[in-house]
């Protein structure tokens, strides 16, 4: 298929590997096809209002470290929005799209399915630091933030044992607990908390008194921003909604630094990472990861794949329908989270 327009937007929370897509759609379309790129600002808001810009290879030059998104994001939501759907079907007409790929999570590939069923010729390319998506094995930008994240805890644990502290790092992770697990376990936690499994208290400080009676006097305890008490036990407080329905998270870590002090009379501390985890330059993982699914998104749509999201299955880009990956949220295994059991304490 000639495909001579394509539009691109990046939606929902920002992460690192975002611009490397851009520039791989960008270059395979124009130079490998002949084809124009049109980029949307700030995710659905851009095809909503029709703001756009024509992308050439001399604009996206220099942007394949860079982290963010060179389009912007948002997390505006199309079905939220009065007529939302001729909004967009209106720009799709006036910019004389052939296609649109659309970069996101669930939030913003749910709206590209929804809006494929709708006759409207979408893409998928998966994103989002939190890897909680169906229908392909990791999503770009998880790597980095557990980087950054394996990091802030190698450093804390320094501190930590210097002055013999619990120290509580929250990261983030609404619902799925990946990045608590991995950089938890790389950076050798004693504690990791996750949305998956709600956590009794006294058994978090159970561990750490097994800890101190064997003679270490700190510990590290890792916890998702999602991660919840047991039903019944502490309460905990979070935000305002956004227009997807999401609370803004981010109280587990106060709430287990005043716990878990309290309990276990040992000083504590907690440090919520927040957006540091979403920013800076994405690794080579992420980078070659972002690359490979940019090129083949322009791939599908030159073959009329609407309705599809390029997916890393194995060590293969494959396409797999838009409606499987926005199915249902891609989270820890109990078991896989249990094999590490032993590691804690
Ligand atoms: O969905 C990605 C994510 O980074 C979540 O882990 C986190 O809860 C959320 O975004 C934070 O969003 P915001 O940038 O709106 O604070």
């Amino acid at each position: 298929m000639a495909v001579v327009r394509l539009g691109i937007l990046t939606g929902g929370g920002d992460c690192p590997g975002l611009n490397a897509v851009i520039r791989a759609v960008v270059r395979k379309g124009i130079d490998g096809h002949g084809d124009e790129i049109v980029g949307f600002r700030d995710g659905w808001r851009g095809i909503l209002e029709d703001v756009h810009e024509a992308l050439t290879i001399e604009s996206v030059r220099g942007i394949l470290p860079r982290g963010g998104t060179i389009l912007g994001s948002s997390r505006t939501n199309v079905f939220k929005r009065e007529d939302g759907v001729e909004h967009v079907r209106r720009t799709f007409e006036r910019s004389e799209l052939d296609g649109l790929i659309a970069i996101g999570g669930e939030d913003t590939l749910g709206a590209a399915h929804r809006l494929n069923e709708q006759g409207l010729h979408v893409i998928g390319v998966p994103k989002t630091i939190d890897n909680d998506l169906s229908a392909t094995d990791v999503t770009f930008g998880f790597d980095t933030a557990v980087h950054v994240a394996t990091e802030a805890i190698d450093r804390l644990h320094t501190t930590a044992e210097s002055h013999h502290r619990n120290l509580v790092v929250e990261v983030m992770g609404r619902h799925a607990g990946w990045i608590a697990l991995h950089s938890g376990i790389a950076g050798g936690a004693d504690v990791i908390l996750i949305p998956e499994i709600p956590f009794d208290i006294e058994e978090v400080c159970a561990l750490i008194n097994r800890r101190h009676a064997r003679g270490r006097y700190f510990a590290i305890i890792v916890a998702a921003e999602g991660a919840l008490p047991k039903e019944g036990t502490l309460s905990v407080t979070t935000g305002d909604l956004d227009e997807f329905g999401h609370p803004r998270l981010g109280g587990i870590g106060p709430l287990l630094e005043r716990e878990i002090g309290h309990r276990t009379g040992f000083e504590t501390r907690a440090t919520v990472l927040g957006h540091v985890q979403r920013g800076g330059t994405p690794t080579a993982f992420d980078r070659v990861l972002a690359t490979r699914l940019g090129l083949a998104a322009v791939d599908a749509a030159h073959a009329g794949q609407w309705g599809k999201m390029v997916s890393l299955r194995g060590t293969q880009i494959e396409l797999v329908a838009l409606a499987d990956a926005v199915a249902e949220l891609h989270t820890v295994p109990i078991a896989e989270y249990e094999r590490y059991g032993v590691l804690f304490g």
